[in-house]
């Protein structure tokens, strides 16, 4: 059983910031409204730029033309480009601005900046473009262009189908989410007069900006500097989409040898940028009649959109949940992105894992359905506990801690009665029970190599990392264990703002892994500062020996061990745990659900910052509840078509249900005061949860979001199946 654990530092002494919910570095200038954001800035000589984008799905640019004076305009497109005409990712495949060919409705075709943003906007209007059309590919089933296939195995499935009773199968669907961070994309270039630039902007991945900077404008590294701004929410839409928006800002600088501004209005930020890709995943699993489950078989299909951008990644982590936290002995697990002629998908907080787990669960409760067993005593039948093996062959430990998890939340909402009393009434009660993968996946924070430096101050020090503050207090939290390590207090740490030309690049900010890689880069660095410090005080050090900066680079653990090749081995360090409860009622006149309690049990290694840690719960959890009932992107003929806060619902004030958060700690032996990751988990259970009190209610929803059109839809086939 998980419990709070108070770990012994090294070099005695307890803990004094790590575990309390000291005040955000952030918070005060936030909440006083001095906090800048990149559309406060303003650089004298300034012009504003703005993108013209493809009308269409598919085609050819057979013609522009521009119906007005273009005196004082700037204008770019892709022969202004230097360097190589791509977004810096993983494939290559994008361009910055389209040449001949257009893949998606908003791909960026040219630039066009001028110092009035009236003008600007009227020009905009007076730009014609014309194209050669072609039939797009909208449908993810009926593309031939695979921008990645992956499979998992283990054992052999046909056996273990072989030792099955029953067999349950199931499709699922899920759609895109749109991020709706409060603060749209926005980014200001500045051109230096040798020719390099400074980019500033709304990000969470300055290094990764930095690159497609170089690629593109094709510079030196020193001469492209990247400054990350106060960001307003990420959840991943601010992780590959700044490159771009980076890059065209950089291209109208250059040309106008001026300062130029690009922010995004809400639609433009809607229609144009990534979502979570939508998917389609087929189950297929073997079951022994008491519930012991023999075979897993799964099929997962990602839409990329236009361009393959993170895709493969979010395909891998897709894959690499979509067993879930069960034990089984023969296991199949294949998946593949492919294109679309739609916004390229992109990170989005859970990525890959919620579209994957939403499938999974809702089958486990089927399953539970059809064998007509408990769905809790399903789950403890099943769920794996240290010592058993993942898909990968990953051997889990004494961290795992999913059975912990289920028991608490079954406990704590008295499941098992509420079951049974809320039988044949508008009330439903369902669970979830999923886990979560921290950090970068398989070698992948080998190869991302990242550094992490602290420097001394003569009031103590200065933590050097790239990773962005976005909302979730990642400058506390790193303050808080470094302060701990180095046994200082909290307000002698100091976080600067990630700046390319002062931070070494510590990876991007995102995969949950910010406090338990980069902190643990932080704290290794603070535990050998403070070995240099001997008795000596940061002022009387620098007296006596003048500067200190440590730095310190990731190196892997060597219990942790993954082979790319073969897909086998320690995907992740570890895995996060959570088990939510949702507890909803049916309104029989409009066929809406509403979620009226979630419990969310979430096993986190260590709590660092209380009010932090649940603040992301809280977080994740009512976005995963717009997820599951509300947000429901409308494409048509592959436009958004509800690219307005009026019709792209989210959830308010008014639909939040009470949110009950219950932390767990099994320390991580490799996380700092044995922290995990948390930033993604609480993504992962809410949509399953609540699917599955729909379920309760005899309603069988497969596809989420579960609007009241679907809900009737379900109620009216069922309906129908029972008319004789
Ligand atoms: Mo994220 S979805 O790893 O920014």
């Amino acid at each position: 059983m998980a419990k709070r654990t108070r770990i012994d530092r090294r070099g005695g002494g307890r803990a004094r910031a790590v575990g309390a919910s000291v005040p955000r570095k952030d918070g005060a200038a936030k909440v006083t409204g001095a906090a800048k954001y990149i559309d406060d800035y303003h650089f004298p000589g300034m012009l504003y730029g703005a993108t013209v984008r493809s009308e269409i799905p598919c085609g050819d640019i057979v013609a522009v033309r521009f119906d007005f004076d273009r005196a004082g305009f700037v204008i770019a497109d892709y022969r202004d480009i230097p360097g190589r005409n791509i977004v810096a990712a993983i494939a290559d495949d994008q361009p910055m601005l389209a040449e001949h060919v257009v893949r998606h409705v908003g791909e960026p075709i040219l630039l066009i900046a001028h110092k009035d943003r009236e003008r600007l906007l009227h020009a905009l209007a007076h730009i014609q473009i014309e194209y050669r059309v072609h039939v797009p590919v909208l449908d993810p089933r009926e593309s031939s262009t695979v921008f990645k296939a992956l499979a998992i195995d283990k054992g052999d499935v046909d056996a273990g189908f072989a030792q099955a009773d029953e067999i349950v199968e199931g499709e699922y669907s899920v759609g895109h989410q749109e991020h709706l961070y409060l603060e749209p994309n926005g980014m200001i270039a500045v051109p230096h007069d040798d020719g390099g630039v400074t980019v500033y902007g709304s990000m969470q991945c300055p290094y990764y900006v930095h690159r497609a900077l170089r690629v593109l404008v094709g510079l030196a590294e020193h001469k492209v500097r990247v400054v990350q701004t106060e960001t307003g929410g990420g959840f991943g839409g601010k992780e590959d989409f700044p490159s771009m928006l980076a890059g065209h800002a950089a291209l109208l600088a250059r040309k106008a040898k001026r300062p130029v501004k690009m922010v995004y209005d809400r639609a433009e930020d809607m229609r144009a940028t990534p979502k979570r890709h939508p998917g389609i995943v087929r189950h297929r699993t073997g079951v022994t009649r008491d519930g012991r489950l023999t075979a897993i078989d799964v099929d997962v299909l990602l839409d990329g959109g236009a361009y393959t951008t993170l895709s493969p990644v979010v395909l891998s982590r897709a894959l690499l949940h979509a067993a879930g936290p069960y034990r089984c002995d023969h296991v199949r697990i294949r998946g593949r992105v492919v294109q679309t002629h739609t916004p390229p998908n992109g990170a989005f907080r859970g990525f890959g894992a919620p579209q994957a787990q939403f499938a999974g669960e809702v089958q486990m409760e089927r399953i539970a359905e059809r064998l007509g067993l408990d769905p809790v005593r399903l789950r403890e039948m099943n769920v794996v506990r240290p010592g058993d093996t993942m898909p990968t062959g990953q051997v889990l430990r004494e961290d795992c801690t999913a059975a912990a998890v289920l028991a608490e939340a079954v406990k704590r909402t008295d499941f098992c009665r509420k079951r049974r009393q809320f039988a044949g009434t508008h009330r439903g009660i369902g669970l979830a029970l999923f886990l979560h993968g921290a950090g970068f996946t398989g070698s992948g924070e080998v190869k991302l190599a990242s550094r992490a430096s602290l420097e001394l101050t003569p009031r103590g020090v200065r933590v050097l990392a790239s990773s962005a503050e976005i909302g979730q207090g990642s400058r506390t939290v790193l303050a808080q264990i470094v302060a701990d390590e180095l046994g200082l207090p909290y307000a002698a740490v100091d976080v600067i703002p990630p700046d390319t030309s002062l931070v070494p690049d510590s990876g991007p900010t995102v995969a949950s892994r910010t406090s338990m890689i980069v902190g643990r880069l932080l704290q290794q660095c603070a535990r050998e500062m403070k070995q240099r410090l001997g008795r000596l005080t940061p002022s009387g050090y620098l007296r006596k020996h003048g500067p200190l900066v440590v730095t310190r680079e990731y190196e892997q653990p060597s219990d942790i061990e993954w082979d790319e090749t073969t897909y086998r081995g320690d995907a992740y360090g570890t895995f996060a745990y959570g088990c939510d409860v949702a507890e909803v009622v049916f309104d029989p006149d409009t066929y809406e659900v509403r979620p009226i309690k979630i419990t969310a049990v979430q096993e986190i290694g260590k709590v660092l910052n209380p009010t932090l840690a649940v603040g992301q719960v809280e977080g994740g959890t009512l976005q995963a509840v717009g997820y599951a009932l509300l947000e429901e992107v409308v494409m048509l003929d592959g436009r958004m078509e509800n690219a307005q806060m009026t019709n792209y619902t989210v959830p308010t004030t008014v639909d939040a249900p009470e949110v009950e958060v219950v932390l767990l700690e099994q320390p991580y032996r490799h996380g700092p005061f044995g922290a995990k990751g948390l930033g993604e988990l609480p993504f992962d259970g809410p949509a399953p949860a609540i699917v599955n009190a729909i379920r309760h209610l005899g309603i069988d929803i497969r596809s989420l979001p579960a609007t009241p059109e679907r809900i009737l839809d379900a109620v009216e086939k069922r309906a129908k199946c029972r008319t004789p």
